[in-house]
């Protein structure tokens, strides 16, 4: 785990150091199955019409939850594929795991996804790390700490004009409901920057702005487990984050603007 040392040694040392550590190896943990089995044949299962869930994703969970429950048996834990019920955020320390994000791509072996583990306390992101397997990119983070890729500290971009901007988006899965507000969007930005990308990782498409990737982001309906680590990765690298209406992110509220600040309010006028 030398790879989160500087982020770790960024400071005061405090109990959050061992929290990253721990969201490290079980990030890892669950990486090095999803990497295994990426390429060959699937077992799929439907949780909607285009939302899937493989073999992969299950294992992660299950290596990841073993991990955590065993360093932190009195914490909360919220994860994408068993405990993924949630009435707005929890007291206490609660763990956020999206065990694989991308699964549209992994099952399509489209070489985009990876692990995102956060760490919330009353609702508010601590720390968080972001594996991409395929790449062997570990992005972590601590509140105050700063974000981090590989151990080299990464910071949002200094683009103010948006027309030289490259954005992220990616598509809800109820996108047949949806459908209307996602392309009024898209009709507003993308003649207004240089490119959009639709990645097909949220997480990841997170940690591309927090070290300078994409310019901005945003997204409707997404989940805490897809936005929890990704966020504070965003704002230690000096990114600013909102919901539609310019109001303060909230990772149980449906609506993310990411980005490096500075075009953070032309992004924001032309996403509704
Ligand atoms: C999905 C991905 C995708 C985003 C979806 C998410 P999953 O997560 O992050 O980019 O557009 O809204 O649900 O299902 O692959 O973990
Ligand atoms: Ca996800
Ligand atoms: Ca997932």
């Amino acid at each position: 785990m030398e790879r989160l040392m500087p982020c770790i040694a960024n400071g005061k040392p405090d109990e959050l150091d061992t929290v990253l550590t721990i969201a490290g190896q079980a990030a890892l943990a669950g990486g090095t199955i999803i990497k295994k089995l990426y390429g060959k044949p699937h077992t799929i299962r439907h949780k909607g019409a285009i939302d899937l869930v493989t073999e992969a994703d299950v294992a992660s969970e299950t290596a990841i939850l073993a991990k955590i429950t065993k360093n932190f048996p009195g914490h909360a834990v919220l994860a994408e594929e068993s405990r993924a019920v949630y009435n707005g955020p929890a007291k206490g320390p609660t763990w956020i795991i999206d065990p694989l994000d991308g699964t549209t791509n992994f099952a399509h072996s489209f070489p985009f996804f990876g692990v995102s583990i956060g760490y919330v306390v009353d609702g508010e992101p601590q720390a968080g790390v972001v594996f991409c397997p395929l790449q062997d990119e570990l992005f972590c983070t601590i509140k105050g700490k700063g974000a981090w890729l590989n151990g080299q500290q990464v910071h949002v971009t200094i683009e103010d004009d948006l027309q030289k901007s490259l954005v992220g988006t990616g598509f809800p899965y109820d996108v047949g409901s949806t459908l209307e507000q996602v392309a009024r969007t898209m009709r507003n930005v993308l003649p207004r920057v240089q490119d959009v990308r639709r990645a097909g990782a949220a997480a990841l498409d997170l940690a591309f702005v927090a070290c300078g990737r994409l310019d901005g982001f945003w997204e409707m309906n997404l989940k805490p487990w897809d936005t929890a680590a990704g966020v504070l990765l965003v704002l230690e690298a000096g990114g600013r984050l909102s919901n539609f209406s310019g109001q303060p992110f909230n990772l149980f509220f449906p609506e993310i603007i990411a980005s490096n600040g500075r075009i953070h309010g032309q992004l924001e006028s032309l996403v509704v």
